[in-house]
């Protein structure tokens, strides 16, 4: 007798809490990079009012860092990974990243946080450049950027390792690593996507990295900063185009810029503009 109900609210409880699981605490990652894209669609318009993200510890522990690690490169180039609602290119413009002609680039899978972050950044104008894409495959030719980043994001993505090497690969020698990677006591619900410290640790190590420093950082997470073995370029282009800056997702060829779209010039392949995000994803290799 107890059967006949002990089973359906067994059941229905354990499914409650897979999909809490997998929707809440995991945002979808195992399911597939279009399912955390959804569930960050969903959240973005109340995205900032849940971090509540305080403007002087943004710029104490991730822009001033970052900023001084770009001293006397001329108009520096910054790549922000899974950039959200653009908390990092804001943190960085409030303390006047922009003062030296130097770009910041923000890639994300959300339309709906991109469009966030359009809307915050747009007294900016043309200092951040915006992308729609998956951070699996970055469009970006090799050494494209003096400084990288991805905070809070990597743990969502498929393949972590591979999003790392790829953030590796388009930074310039010399140039600024700086990534988090989730701890605290979720993260061993995250398996095969949020790691162990010493793993991290030599997740990057196994770079052409050096000056590698992981801390603590906020509740959740460690944030590691270093640089890429190399000495910086000094030929920089004096009034960089993100076109210029951007490979074709399906072929690699260059890209030139139209008065809407950018457009390949091997495939002919055309990528809209649209409200101020250049569309990449979507279009597979
Ligand atoms: C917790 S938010 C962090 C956003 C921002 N970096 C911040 O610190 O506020 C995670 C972001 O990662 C993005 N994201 C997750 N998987 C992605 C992928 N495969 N490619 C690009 N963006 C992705 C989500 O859309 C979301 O905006």
């Amino acid at each position: 007798m107890i059967w006949e109900w002990v089973l359906p609210v067994g059941g229905a409880l354990a499914l409650a809490g897979v999909l809490y699981w997998q929707l809440v605490i995991a945002e979808g990652t195992y399911l597939g990079p279009r399912a955390v894209a959804w569930t960050y669609d969903l959240v973005a318009s109340r995205y900032d009012a849940i971090k509540q993200f305080r403007p002087q510890d943004e710029s104490w522990f991730v822009a001033r860092p970052l900023l001084q690690s770009l001293a006397g490169v001329e108009r520096p180039l910054v790549l922000d990974v899974a950039t959200g609602t653009g908390r990092l290119p804001l943190a960085l413009l409030r303390d006047h990243f922009g003062a030296n002609g130097g770009r910041i680039v923000g890639l994300d899978l959300s339309r709906g946080m991109l469009r966030r972050a359009r809307a915050k950044l747009r007294p900016y104008g043309e200092q951040v450049w915006l992308v729609w894409q998956d951070a699996g495959r970055l469009p970006f030719g090799d050494g494209a950027f003096d400084a990288v980043t991805c905070l809070e994001s990597l743990e969502f993505m498929p393949q972590p390792l591979q999003v790392l090497a790829e953030m590796v690969r388009v930074l310039a020698p010399g140039g600024t690593l700086l990534v988090t990677n989730r701890v605290g006591r979720e993260a061993w619900l995250l398996p095969g996507r949020a790691v162990a410290r010493p793993a991290f640790e030599e997740a990057l190590a196994a770079h052409p990295l050096r000056q590698i420093e992981v801390r603590r950082w906020q509740e959740n997470y460690d944030l590691a900063m270093a640089r890429k073995e190399g000495v910086p370029r000094r030929d920089r282009v004096q009034d960089p185009d993100l076109a210029g800056l951007m490979r074709c997702p399906v072929c690699q060829g260059e890209l030139v810029r139209g008065a809407a779209a950018l457009s390949c010039a091997a495939c002919a392949r055309g990528f809209p503009i649209r409200e101020g995000v250049v569309q990449l994803a979507g279009h597979e290799r």
